[in-house]
């Protein structure tokens, strides 16, 4: 075995999905059908490299363990297969359906390429698929939406219906000028401007995979807000990518934001007054499934982050897509508040298994290792209280004085994930990094939900108003889990682990 095949089996995740041995970004086309959960996802099928952009293509019933498919959608000399959504359109409307079959249709982004008389130009085409999604044919009038821009791409699209009609409805990024086109259509394929949304709240990089959906607030079908969620490239909270959401109303033309802090320009002092999907540093390209079940919004984002993503040390695999999430919409603190859980098999209360659980516990000042809790692959749950230390949580892939630190600091107001002495970081400056969020405790507490895997930590933090998703790449011995407390002492209420592998 080669030295970049053993390292690539080391950071290969247990509960994340992975390529055998190609390049992915953004998860791509998520829909839920007959049974099915889809994951399409920008893939290189011959290598390693950002090139080559077709749709790989994986399905799970359970969202956790995801089998293999070939390549859905590939490109060709003309074009890239850059990101995009599936609807199903059990009416036919678009004219693909035969002989009763209802087709899914992609919708996606062509990066045309010198060989096209349209090179250099990013349209909307559509491909469409008569057995569930296994097999796509490209529209031979493609695109079908061309605005001539080299920026325009990653189009979500969604049903509409509601007082101003029923149609379809297409929201698509101008990348550079930090803005959200929505576009509506009786077939999928002859598109109608609606309106722009943007610039808006974070601008410090390009917007790209949008997404726009309706969500009851707290649950209640009276009281239902429309969410913008946009991507956007440097310009994330703890640098480089990330994804921001806007909450407000949708009248079937115009999205109306309620939570834009400042109109123009982005201010670098505010980032902190922005929402964002995930304040760590790898979770990128977040969209939602169509269709899923009940009604729910579930959302997987690519585990990543373009400032390094060329560097990671996973030698021909590149890189993981997150835990699928599913989430809500609540009022708190006077403003709306997208929570997010882990969804599928691994949201099972953790309770009914813990291979190790701790209760009423101090944490004197120090650091100490959990005895009988080591472990590579883990649900971490913690409930911790203050007290006179200035901060304190836990150390998980610890190993002497290597490890992921996962603490609050309260008078500051912020969860903290210190990843510089993780284990392998130094294949690139910027990812060495000490990284914030803010938080508040809750009836003077701090709850954490912590996936551990070989190469990533996902905290869920007061029950998800809060997420940190970040990549690790610890060595395989580097197995402890200890709890800490700087200048003084705190508390653990209680403490669940549940061992996955
Ligand atoms: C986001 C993105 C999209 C584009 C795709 C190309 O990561 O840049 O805007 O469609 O990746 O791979």
């Amino acid at each position: 075995m080669t030295a970049a095949a053993t390292t690539t089996d080391t950071f290969r995740p247990a509960l994340h999905f992975a390529t055998r041995n190609t390049w992915i970004n953004d998860p791509n086309g998520l829909i839920f059908h007959d049974g099915v959960y889809h994951l399409y996802y920008q893939n290189n099928p011959f290598g390693s490299e950002h090139a080559n952009l077709s749709w790989g293509h994986a399905t799970s019933t359970d969202l956790v363990s995801w089998t293999n498919h070939p390549v859905a959608i590939a490109c060709d000399e003309q074009e890239d297969i850059f990101s995009g959504s599936i609807v199903f359109d059990p009416q036919n409307t678009s004219g693909f359906g035969k002989d009763g079959t209802a087709p899914l249709v992609a919708i996606y982004t062509s990066a045309y390429k010198p060989a096209s008389a349209l090179e250099g130009v990013q349209a909307q085409s559509l491909a469409y698929s008569l057995d569930g999604g296994y097999t796509w044919t490209k529209y031979a009038e493609n695109p079908v939406l061309n605005r001539r821009s080299a920026d325009f791409r990653d189009p979500k699209v969604f049903r509409y219906s509601g007082p101003a009609g029923d149609y379809w409805v297409l929201v698509a990024v101008e990348a550079q000028d930090f803005q959200v086109l929505l576009y509506k259509s009786l077939d999928l394929k002859n598109w109608e401007y609606l309106s722009t949304f943007g610039p808006a709240n974070a601008t410090g990089g390009i917007w790209e995979c949008p997404d726009l959906f309706p969500m009851a607030v707290g649950g209640d079908p009276e009281d239902v807000k429309w969410v913008l969620t946009v991507n956007l490239n440097p310009g994330g909270p703890n640098g480089g990518s990330a994804g921001q959401y806007f909450v407000g109303d949708f009248d079937g033309a115009t999205f109306t934001s309620a939570t834009t802090v400042t109109e123009g320009l982005q201010d670098p002092e505010r980032l902190g007054d922005y929402q964002w999907l995930d304040w760590g540093r790898d979770y990128y390209a977040a969209v939602s499934f169509s269709d899923a079940p009940q009604g729910r919004r579930l959302m997987i984002a690519w585990m990543n982050n373009w400032q390094y993503v060329h560097e990671l040390p996973t030698a021909s695999w590149r890189s993981p897509m997150s835990l699928v999430r599913e989430v809500s919409l609540q009022r708190l603190d006077g403003s709306w508040r997208l929570v997010q859980q882990v969804a599928g098999d691994l949201a099972l209360h953790p309770e009914l298994n813990p291979s190790f659980t701790l209760a009423e516990v101090e944490i004197a000042e120090g650091q100490h290792i959990l005895r009988g809790a080591a472990g590579a692959v883990q649900r971490i749950d913690v409930t911790l209280t203050p007290g006179t230390a200035e901060e304190f949580g836990l150390v998980v892939r610890g190993e002497g004085a290597l490890g992921t630190r996962i603490g609050v600091r309260p008078a500051e107001g912020t969860l903290v994930v210190d990843r510089r002495e993780s284990g392998h970081t130094d294949f690139h400056e910027a990812f060495a990094s000490i990284d914030t969020a803010p938080i508040r405790a809750a009836d003077g507490h701090y709850r954490l939900t912590i996936f551990v895997d070989h190469c990533s930590v996902e905290v869920f933090a007061q029950g998800g108003q809060v997420t940190m998703t970040e990549l690790i790449f610890p060595s395989p011995s580097s197995n402890d889990v200890s709890v800490y407390a700087v200048g003084g002492s705190a508390a653990i209420n209680t403490l669940h682990i549940t061992q996955y592998a």
